[in-house]
């Protein structure tokens, strides 16, 4: 029987943190049992910001060693700039895609903000703006059926089934089908040093737990976790709400139930509380920190087996260029 298949990018920017984990790699990692699964490090993304050349080849291998440590398998997981076709998709794509389609993206217009905050001499590449259009490239390529992904990412996803659909009308050709989100039941992990935003990597080290910090670090970010002035009411405050969203996502649903009643009535004591989430985070990132260990012992054939994985992975692309290019009356 033919398994349905899912793909999904991650950017090697930044920290692997417990957002990052619990919003999508964790989830990945299970997906592979079900479906025909594969992961790609988006390095052709990651340049549309302003980055360093060298630090950008580490961050990449860096990310590979972390999601292989999360449980990743390594023949399911491959560099975007490893398969060429991905761009030369995204070409063809982009010459079906609107310019007011892409000038309404909201990440679009967040970057460029950020961008034109940040000095004089930087500016808004015509990458960011036409980078939707290389994710759906991303994901048409393969025909994935499921895209597992952040809500965050809901507009890039229908912006990919509109390509979709705009390609097949210009070819007169139900080719490709439109892939549909499917999302981690952990929604959104705020940062505990400010729980009024998202835990980031671009926001600086103390808004996101990365997990592979020291145990310790790990310990003495939760103990200064934000949480409320002591004003407890039905609502939770945003830093308290938070703290119970990553025991939860930590699977400790009896403690999270218990501490919640002690919540409730008014008995829960945030020391108490924060060392037991600190375990928890702990006791589920100690075996993935573990797990990195032995894979930078073997490096080396680490690096050689996500290069046989990228090749295999890029005949699988190669071929929908070539259905694509008969198609479109290219070559
Ligand atoms: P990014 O960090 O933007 O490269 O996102 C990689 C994946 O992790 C995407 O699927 C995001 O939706 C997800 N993600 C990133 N940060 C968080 C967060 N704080 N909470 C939940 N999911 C997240
Ligand atoms: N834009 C995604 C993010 O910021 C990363 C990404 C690139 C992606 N290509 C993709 C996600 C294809 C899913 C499918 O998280």
């Amino acid at each position: 029987m033919n398994r349905k298949k899912i793909l999904s990018g991650i950017q090697p920017t930044g920290h692997l943190h417990l957002g990052r984990y619990f919003g999508a790699v964790e989830n990945w990692v299970k997906l592979q049992s079900e479906y025909d699964s594969i992961y790609c490090v988006v390095d052709y993304h990651a340049i549309t910001m302003p980055y360093n050349p060298i630090k950008l080849k580490e961050n990449v291998w860096e990310l590979i060693y972390n999601l292989l440590a999360c449980g990743i398998h390594a023949e399911n997981l491959f560099i975007q700039s490893k398969v060429p076709e991905h761009t030369e998709l995204a070409w063809i794509l982009g010459c079906m895609c609107s310019y007011g389609e892409l000038s309404r993206m909201t990440q679009f217009k967040d970057k460029s903000e950020q961008i034109k905050d940040k000095s004089k001499d930087s500016f808004v590449s015509s990458g960011i703006f036409t980078y939707p259009v290389l994710q759906a490239a991303d994901i048409l390529i393969y025909k994935a059926d499921f895209v597992p992904v952040g809500k965050d990412q809901d507009q890039h996803l229908e912006l990919t089934r509109n390509i979709a659909q705009k390609f097949n009308s210009v070819v007169g050709k139900e080719y490709f089908k439109a892939p549909e989100g499917m999302y981690s039941s952990t929604s959104k992990i705020m940062s505990t040093a400010d729980p009024t935003k998202k835990m980031s990597a671009s926001m600086g080290d103390k808004h996101n737990i990365n997990v592979f910090a020291p145990i310790d670090q790990i310990r003495k970010q939760i103990r200064s976790a934000v949480t409320d002035a002591g004003e407890r009411s039905d609502r939770l405050s945003p830093g308290v709400e938070n703290l119970f969203m990553i025991l939860k996502a930590c699977n400790s649903i009896e403690e999270y139930n218990l501490l919640l009643n002690e919540y409730k009535n008014g008995t829960l004591q945030y020391g108490r509380f924060k060392d037991i989430i600190a375990d928890a985070v702990i006791e589920r990132v100690t075996p993935i920190q573990n797990n990195k260990a032995e894979i930078l012992k073997n490096s080396k054939e680490v690096k050689e087996s996500i290069k046989r994985s990228s090749a295999i992975i890029r005949e699988r692309a190669s071929q929908t260029i070539s259905e694509v290019k008969a198609l479109t009356g290219l070559g």
